[in-house]
């Protein structure tokens, strides 16, 4: 793969095409964060009105920090997984006190944070603070499995830490912010799981899954 022109097609497919969603407004770690969470076990579609709900309640780390349990559990029914709201408040909470409310750029503080694991660690590190790191959900495996013809099972942790290795390569170190959520964009819009749409695809001509006719084939997603 000609790793440069891959960047610009994407980027420039990107700056085209991107939807306009409410945490794209600015590159706010907590919006960021919080819309993250959010999108882990939920489509877009499905969480916009929440975020914009939760953003209007909580607007802010402190917000968030003294709201009372309940009230963001109110907020959150619908979404569930509620657990993820329980260690979001409880992370906020940590950063509020002992950040001051601000948001660490540190991939060490923040992996430690409850409920921030390497993928919503690398969304921050990325989409607010343009960080060239990795933020690989099963969108971007996707996406990079048929890009790359990557034949591993992504069922499996070592295939994520492999993906994880690519995007480190990949990843524009210009704009980290709008390469990640550029991948993301295409596996939406264009890399779908079922009848990608190739033809309109602004990286056809690097992706190997296409020349083989193998696109419908990838992910390799083994069952237990
Ligand atoms: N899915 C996960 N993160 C996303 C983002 N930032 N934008 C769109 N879809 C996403």
């Amino acid at each position: 793969i000609d790793i440069l022109t891959f960047r610009r097609d994407l980027l420039s497919w990107y700056k085209e095409n991107k939807r306009d969603l409410p945490w794209r407004q600015d590159q706010n770690p907590y919006r960021v964060w919080v819309s993250e969470v959010m999108l882990q076990q939920t489509k877009v579609d499905t969480v916009i009105p929440y975020f914009n709900r939760f953003m209007a309640k909580f607007p802010t780390v402190e917000a968030l920090a003294q709201a009372d349990e309940q009230e963001v559990l109110k907020e959150w029914e619908g979404l569930g997984y509620y657990s993820r709201a329980r260690n979001l408040q409880n992370a906020v909470k940590e950063v509020a006190t002992k950040y001051n409310g601000r948001v660490p750029d540190d991939a060490e503080e923040l992996g430690v944070l409850k409920g921030v694991g390497p993928y919503t660690k690398g969304a921050i590190l990325s989409i607010a603070y343009n960080q060239p790191e990795p933020a690989v959900d099963g969108n971007v495996m996707r996406v990079l499995s048929r890009v790359l013809k990557i034949e591993s099972d992504i069922t499996q942790q070592r295939t994520k830490k492999l993906f994880e290795a690519y995007v480190r390569k990949l990843i524009d170190p210009q704009d980290p912010s709008s390469f990640n959520q550029a991948v993301m964009e295409l596996g939406a819009l264009i890399c779908t799981p079922k009848s990608p749409a190739c033809l309109l695809c602004p990286v056809q001509a690097h992706c190997q899954a296409f020349v083989a006719g193998m696109e419908e084939q990838l992910p390799v997603k083994k069952k237990a």
